[in-house]
């Protein structure tokens, strides 16, 4: 059997990793700015990551959701406490679309409407809810194509309280920070006027902070830096630094029912004790910190470059926008400079590193880039 040919590949294969580097079997070293997608957050092969997991997969790695699980109750509490969002309900599943679906079911139940506005370029994942809310028709199905979604202008608050005013919307879904679509991001105002009117609608306002999550901007959700509180929050990627796994955070007012939302392999034994080695560490090496720090620098130092048309994000999520090809840049930095990055459309460059990644790390990467543009 051969694989289903869907995804573009460069011929470089890892096949370990360490820290914030990967090797090949040669033993070629690569820098990981690309952090496998927003993937790694504690970077790769963590000694304590490694033991927590081999400990469980030892021990139990799998029951089903019909019975107690005290590493669900214990990772509850540890994301409660570590994104301030401990009032707050979990409900664990396996990836990020998943998350997105669970939490437009939850809002749509709540208030028994069934239309939600999202914002052009946003991507929101590939299943069925999670893809009609994403902007991007090639990737729509006609079986997923709906009048139940509607897009409009990111940061545009009266084209949103014009759509909100049919009242016929349970939710806005919106990322943290566009990630797909390039990195782009709401500003801090149009944040809390969505708030706002998301509130005088009755409107369940749906944070998907999935890649720009998890202590990647420098706080724990990219939307605490302009103080708002959404009604329900999705995560993924970060959380268990490669083991899948999907979170929606879900608000006091939201009332479970038994049967409400479920799945087999949510929040299994396996995946609880990865997300719990995650935040342990998170906390004992303050990576949260280390984030919004190294962030900070790399985008003051990415700003200086003339050649660079545009830098945007927010921490250790950066889009550089460049002239000519993404896709050449990138291709250089990989096979000049052994350097992985991400892209996004034609003309952006993508940095989403672990969030454990150095100033020294850093300087590497923008003597590379600084070379290459000259
Ligand atoms: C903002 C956002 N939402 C949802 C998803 C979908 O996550 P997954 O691929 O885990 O289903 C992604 C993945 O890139 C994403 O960036």
């Amino acid at each position: 059997m051969k694989l289903f040919d869907v995804y573009s590949l460069y011929d470089i294969e890892p096949v370990s990793g360490k820290g914030n580097y990967v090797y090949t079997a040669d033993g070629t070293e690569y820098l990981d700015l690309y952090g496998g997608h927003a993937v790694i957050s504690v970077g790769h092969a963590h000694p304590h990551y490694v033991e927590a997991v081999a400990q469980q997969v030892a021990k139990l790695g799998f029951y089903s959701n019909s019975v107690e699980n005290s590493l669900q109750v214990r990772f509850a509490e540890m994301l409660g406490k570590a994104s301030g969002y401990e009032d707050y309900s979990l409900f664990l599943c396996n990836s990020g679309a998943e998350a997105n679906e669970n939490a437009i079911k939850l809002a749509s139940f709540h208030s028994g409407k069934r239309r939600v506005l999202a914002f052009g370029k946003a991507f929101h994942g590939r299943t069925s809810g999670a893809v009609a809310a994403t902007d991007n028709p090639k990737i729509i199905a006609p079986f997923n194509r709906t009048e139940n979604v509607e897009f409009v202008p990111l940061n545009d608050i009266e084209a949103v309280e014009a759509k909100l005013a049919t009242n016929e919307f349970c939710a806005v879904l919106i990322e943290g920070i566009q990630g797909v679509a390039g990195i782009h991001c709401p500003t801090d105002d149009f944040l809390q006027q969505l708030r706002e009117v998301t509130t005088k609608y009755g409107v369940s306002l749906i944070l998907d902070e999935i890649q720009s999550g998890y202590g990647r901007t420098g706080d724990f959700f990219a939307h605490q830096h302009a103080g708002i509180r959404p009604d329900i929050i999705t995560s993924a990627k970060g959380i268990a630094n490669g083991f899948p796994m999907g979170a929606v955070l879900i608000a006091p007012h939201f009332e479970a029912t038994k049967g409400m939302l479920g799945t087999t392999f949510g929040g299994n034994h396996l995946a609880c004790a990865a997300a719990i080695a995650v935040l342990e560490i998170f906390e004992q090496e303050h990576l949260v910190n280390n984030a919004r720090e190294v962030g900070e620098y790399l985008l003051a130092e990415l700003r200086k470059i003339p050649q660079l048309k545009e830098v945007r994000g927010r921490g250790l999520m950066i889009g550089m926008e460049i002239e000519g090809s993404a896709s050449e840049m990138r291709l250089q930095l990989l096979k000049k400079y052994h350097i992985f990055t991400g892209g996004a459309g034609a003309t952006t460059v993508r940095l989403l590193p672990a969030l454990t990644v150095t100033r020294k790390e850093a300087d590497k990467f923008l003597v590379a880039l600084k070379e290459l543009l000259n």
